[in-house]
């Protein structure tokens, strides 16, 4: 076993920047091809699918809404298109509101759920039929570590991503025969520059029992194994990647 996803054809959501570029370029040096999803960062998607071509690997650009069946059925035209079926996939995308429930307006939870609910269905609904046919492929959803604790001010996000971990073991179930694995990553908070002073850092460090917030490299080794090989009779399960702010079993 290795871990080599080479000629392996990944769709990452949400991979213009931050941890899913990260994700990204560390498939491209295992020899994956991506197929590079942005919404709107536009600018940051071209620059991170420019240094995937300079590494000799094919890579396609899509864009689109998760939260819209017809945008992900789109962007499956476009990547079979330019690339191929799709082998395995990385749901990193996600959007998520910061605040107590009672500032929400009525309605106005919908939309993260759509994105962060509905655009996981959305991404398996449409994928992984070809993955089932070719008895091969990883389906990997990226959640925020509130959605298994709680978290007052992540409240639907949370509840929404919660959903998406029920989803995925049962899922794991239909498609368990098809060599399909599905699993989940649940993170802490990721230290990119968010610029957070001394006061609040130190404040942050206190419920991490490891005393540092995480890196993007502390994501891409777990995702990488989740996609390779290695991780052949690993179904169903949800890992946390968070310094230990939780410890759920
Ligand atoms: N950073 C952390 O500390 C942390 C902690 C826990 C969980 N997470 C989760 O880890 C993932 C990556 O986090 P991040 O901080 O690197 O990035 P992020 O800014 O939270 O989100 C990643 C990407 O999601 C895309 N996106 C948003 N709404 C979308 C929609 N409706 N349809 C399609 N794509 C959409 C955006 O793409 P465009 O920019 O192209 O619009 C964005 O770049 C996210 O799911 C995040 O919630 C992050």
């Amino acid at each position: 076993m290795e871990l080599d996803l080479e000629g392996r054809n990944i769709l990452v959501t949400g991979a213009a920047k931050g941890i899913g570029r990260g994700i990204a370029l560390e498939a491209v040096s295992r020899g994956a091809n991506i197929a590079l999803h942005y919404q709107s960062s536009e600018k940051e998607a071209l620059e991170t699918a420019k240094l995937i071509e300079e590494s000799g690997v094919k890579t396609v650009l899509v864009t689109g809404d998760l939260a819209s069946i017809e945008d992900v059925q789109n962007m499956k035209k476009s990547i079979e298109r330019d690339l191929g079926t799709v082998d395995d996939i990385v749901n990193n995308a996600g959007w998520t509101q910061y605040k107590s429930f009672f500032k929400y307006e009525p309605g106005e939870w919908k939309r993260e759920v759509e994105v962060c609910f509905y655009g996981v269905l959305h991404l398996a609904h449409t994928f992984m039929p070809d993955m089932m046919e070719n008895k091969r492929g990883k389906f990997i959803n990226i959640i925020g570590d509130s959605a298994r604790t709680g978290d007052r001010n992540l409240i639907i996000s949370g509840a929404a991503r919660s959903g998406t971990i029920s989803f995925l073991k049962s899922l794991a179930q239909e498609v368990g025969r098809n060599n399909i694995q599905c699993n989940t990553v649940s993170l802490g908070l990721i230290d990119q520059g968010q610029g957070y002073d001394s006061v609040m850092m130190e404040k942050l460090m206190k419920q991490y029992p490891l005393k540092r917030l995480g890196k993007v490299d502390d994501v891409t080794g777990i995702i990488l194994f989740l996609l390779s090989s290695y991780s052949d009779w690993v179904t169903g399960q949800v890992f946390s990647v968070n310094g230990g702010h939780s410890m759920l079993g």
